[in-house]
């Protein structure tokens, strides 16, 4: 059994479910202009219509409701709040996410809002994006806007989903939006996304003494692809990288060790101290571990390498191991001096087939949330603060590069007519959730 009180939610992201990109004064984001660019998304797909949640959010808050799930997770698109990027509010932006706020509250469900999940103002990219060192005031002064108007209401407050991704595929490897390469380009988006948190956490706190404030980060465990000395230094690097670089400052006001020497350039004045903000919470997105190698020529020095052939994996090919995720857990509780952590995302993609009757039977999505769950409980005796778990995702959506081709709901979604059906995935963690509730 989880502790008493434990969250229980799922996640999603403005721009894989929303669609009505054209709607209320919305502006671009730099995935509409990544996902219209010929030959970046897998079957051309874009999410100008997506789940249409813009529309039929009522639906999906019923969906959470009967699910019973206590908290839900979303983002607010920042294009939709201020289509420039800054400057003009635009209102009607803010009432649609007013109306989902309400709506979650009157079900009993509380919301957690993420600021960013990666749909930057395109404007604000052609200005250099997180290359730049000024969109983190940006960033900033739009954190102040959504609190204004949602303080009131929302209590929970991430400034990131996921900078680490959002800098080593979208300024790194260039295989996510705004497809911006090299390494420079990624340090300093992820270096100027940890700034933007610390000034967005001090225009938070302005906003509202009793908010829980934190940032969500990918956070897998590494192990090295081959048990060799090239690829156990290659895990070191990789892990400073993709866990230490968006949380060390965050929670250590410093970088790594194994990679300070790269970000040492970009580090200005009383940096360190700004992104070092007392914070509530960590969130940690949890998939699978990642097998790291050696490789010279790679981004950083070191990439994703084999995995063990006999590891299961899902239909993104990522390795399935749930032992990683209780390793992972105490890895990040003991480095951090056992902060609150939430599982703020885990789940897994399956090339669901549905039933004549619409059904989907998803044992092995089931059976992937059976066994991760089991996995988190077990970190609780070992001295981590967990503190609740959400779901990726509620609905199948839009999974950036991958189109709709790569389905992670625990509720279908059809995606000529949006019908959404519940998978079995669903009703097994409603059933689980009831029996937590009821001891
Ligand atoms: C995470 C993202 C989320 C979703 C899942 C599968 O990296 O935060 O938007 O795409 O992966």
């Amino acid at each position: 059994m989880f502790p008493e009180n434990f969250v229980w939610g799922a996640s999603t992201s403005s721009y894989q479910i929303e669609g009505a990109v054209d709607v209320d004064g919305r502006g671009k984001s730099i995935w509409d202009t990544y996902s219209h660019t010929p030959g970046r998304i897998k079957n051309g797909d874009t999410g100008d219509i997506a789940c249409d949640h813009y529309h039929r959010w009522p639906e999906d808050v019923e969906l959470l409701a009967r699910g019973g799930f206590t908290a839900y997770r979303f983002s607010v698109a920042w294009p939709r709040i201020l289509p420039d990027g800054a400057g003009a509010v635009e209102q009607r932006g803010l009432d649609f996410y007013d109306r989902l706020v309400d709506g979650l509250a009157s079900r009993g469900i509380t919301p957690w809002l993420c600021l960013y999940h990666w749909d930057l103002p395109q404007v604000l990219q052609d200005k250099g994006g997180w290359v730049s060192r000024v969109t983190a005031q940006t960033f900033a002064d739009y954190a102040a806007v959504v609190a204004k108007r949602l303080g009131d209401r929302v209590k929970h407050w991430a400034t990131f989903n996921e900078p680490n991704v959002h800098a080593m595929f979208g300024y790194g490897d260039g295989s996510h939006a705004p497809g911006v390469k090299g390494l420079p380009n990624m340090l300093a988006a992820m270096h100027h996304q940890n700034l933007g948190h610390g000034r967005a956490v001090q225009a938070l706190r302005a906003e509202g003494t009793d908010f829980r404030v934190g940032s969500i980060v990918a956070l897998q465990r590494i192990r090295p692809s081959a048990d060799r000395d090239e690829d156990r230094r290659a895990v070191e690097r990789f892990d400073a990288m993709w866990n230490g670089a968006c949380l060390d400052p965050l929670k250590l006001g410093r970088y790594p060790d194994a990679v300070a020497a790269d970000f040492a350039p970009l580090i200005m004045a009383d940096d360190l101290v700004t992104m070092h903000q007392p914070i509530d919470f960590v969130g940690m997105n949890f998939y699978g571990p990642i097998y790291a190698q050696d490789a010279p020529a790679s981004l950083f020095g070191a990439w994703f390498g084999p995995r063990p052939s006999d590891m299961p994996v899902t239909a993104m090919g990522w390795p399935v191991d749930p032992t990683a995720l209780t390793e992972q857990l105490i890895r990040v509780s003991e480095r951090y001096d056992r902060p609150d952590i939430y599982v703020t995302e885990n789940g897994a993609c399956y090339d669901d087939t549905v039933g004549t009757d619409g059904t989907v039977h998803d044992q092995a999505r089931l059976a992937y949330l059976r066994d991760h769950l089991n996995a988190a409980q077990r970190a609780i005796p070992a001295g981590v603060n967990l503190r609740g778990y959400f779901v990726w995702s509620l609905l199948d959506n839009f999974e950036w590069s991958e189109g709709f081709s790569r389905r992670f709901g625990i509720v279908r979604v059809d995606f000529n007519t949006l019908r959404r059906t519940p998978k079995a995935s669903y009703q097994w963690l409603s059933e689980f959730f009831a029996r937590q509730k009821r001891r």
